[in-house]
């Protein structure tokens, strides 16, 4: 990719979405941390992602958010249930502000994949034995009675004042983000949560309106998108993550997936985060590799067949491909999960690498002056230079720039 120094990557070029505008299009994609306390986040989550924004992204998410407390995967999530839950979020969301990300809710809700232990114990469901330990199992929700996995617990199915209820959650959680300081929404639609659970045929077998056709299963996804937008301020941005095609033995394709993004933009959804996976079956679909930019094809076809933004996420960690999936329209927004864990200030280093003027504005000025002061000191005294290192007023030592440092005798 070619492009002159004194243009603005694209990267770095903000982003307005209605009345918001993030500083560059770096975010930090929803990472569950599974150290909430009956839902409310702790100190790791201040710290977590507001190390983000220091880094100098540009959109910051912190965790799926559960609307309902059965609609928690674990105990340990975090979860937006309570109004008591909001001056947590408040103290998150004020802190990533002030670093000047926009401070972004996802807002989900498990449905069948409920009680369970979190990834260090490979989910394995919750027996009774857990309820010695005050995790006692409870019975997960789904459009119908079939378990997540061959050996899950089977959740009950919903129904329709159930459904009414789960939209009645979605709403009160995006009432209660709105009071948190939240300025950005997203519905967590993939990843075999619930609402992916209506949407594919191989979870949802209902024969009432919200099963059958594919406009039978995406009539959830709608209502649960209309229900957020109306409750959401007209003025900030909702948008859907979507797993545009299954795991492995999957059936819900591409094709599925632009249909139902046509008629979420119809609803008001302002970008559709492009993500994969989550119900798998005995289907011919394979699963999809995991190499750079895995996701970054569903992303460019949802745009185009969409005309909405899309966000790109998956194993994106190199600069040059981020910009060029920017430039080449393949996304307006790229994503990284692992990648920010690795490196924190990812943002900072993809402005060095792509030669961003305004790299140092990006951090806090009181790390940006120091940072300055480094570069000064590079600058001074470049690679092989002789430099002299003083060990008192009349003896000075040679530096050795190949061992990196002056040796007396
Ligand atoms: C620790 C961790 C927690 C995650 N939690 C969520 C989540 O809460 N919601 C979600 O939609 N995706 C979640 N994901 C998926 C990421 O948002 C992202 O889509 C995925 O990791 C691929 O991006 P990456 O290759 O940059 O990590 C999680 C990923 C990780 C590593």
């Amino acid at each position: 990719m070619t492009q002159t120094d004194t243009q603005t990557p694209l990267l770095f070029t903000p982003i307005r979405l209605r009345g918001i505008t993030a500083r560059n299009r770096i975010m930090a994609s929803p990472m569950c941390q599974y150290l909430s306390d009956d839902g409310a986040p702790q100190e790791w989550q201040l710290v977590n992602f507001g190390r983000f924004a220091m880094g100098g992204c540009g959109i910051v998410f912190t965790e799926e958010t559960a609307v309902e407390a059965r609609g928690r995967k674990t105990y340990h999530c975090a979860g937006i249930y309570h109004d008591s839950h909001i001056p947590a979020y408040r103290r998150i969301t004020d802190f990533l502000r002030a670093q000047g990300a926009v401070p972004a809710i996802q807002l989900g809700h498990c449905g069948r994949r409920a009680s369970q232990h979190g990834p260090l114990k490979d989910r394995a469901t919750l027996t009774e034995a857990d309820a010695q330990d005050n995790m006692k199992p409870w019975q997960g929700i789904s459009p119908s009675p079939l378990p997540p996995t061959p050996d899950g617990a089977i959740p009950r199915e919903m129904t329709l004042d159930d459904i009414r209820d789960t939209l009645a959650a979605w709403r009160e959680a995006a009432r209660r983000a709105v009071d948190a300081g939240y300025d950005l929404c997203e519905i967590h639609g993939a990843h075999g949560y619930l609402i992916h659970q209506f949407l594919s045929p191989l979870s949802n077998l209902r024969r009432d309106a919200y099963g059958g056709s594919l406009e039978g299963r995406m009539r959830y996804a709608l209502e649960v998108a209309e229900t957020v937008r109306a409750a959401w301020p007209a003025d900030r941005p909702l948008f859907f993550r979507v797993s545009a095609i299954e795991g492995a033995g999957g059936v819900w394709g591409i094709e599925d997936t632009l249909a139902l993004t046509r008629e979420l933009k119809a609803r008001g959804v302002d970008a559709i985060d492009c993500s994969s996976g989550g119900v798998g079956g005995d289907g011919p679909m394979p699963g999809v590799p995991r190499v750079p930019g895995f996701q970054a094809g569903y992303s460019r076809e949802v745009r185009h067949a969409t005309g909405l933004p899309t966000v790109a996420v998956g194993m994106i960690s190199d600069a040059h491909h981020a910009e060029k999936l920017l430039r080449d329209g393949d996304a307006d927004v790229i994503a990284l999960a692992r990648g920010l864990m690795d490196d924190p200030n990812w943002p900072l280093h993809a402005a060095r690498t792509l030669g961003y003027a305004g790299a140092l504005g990006l951090v806090q000025e009181r790390e940006a002056q120091r940072l300055r002061l480094l570069e000064q000191h590079r600058a001074d005294y470049p690679q092989g230079s002789a430099v002299a290192i003083p060990y008192g007023p009349q003896e000075r030592v040679p530096y050795s720039w190949e061992t990196g440092i002056a040796r007396r005798g």
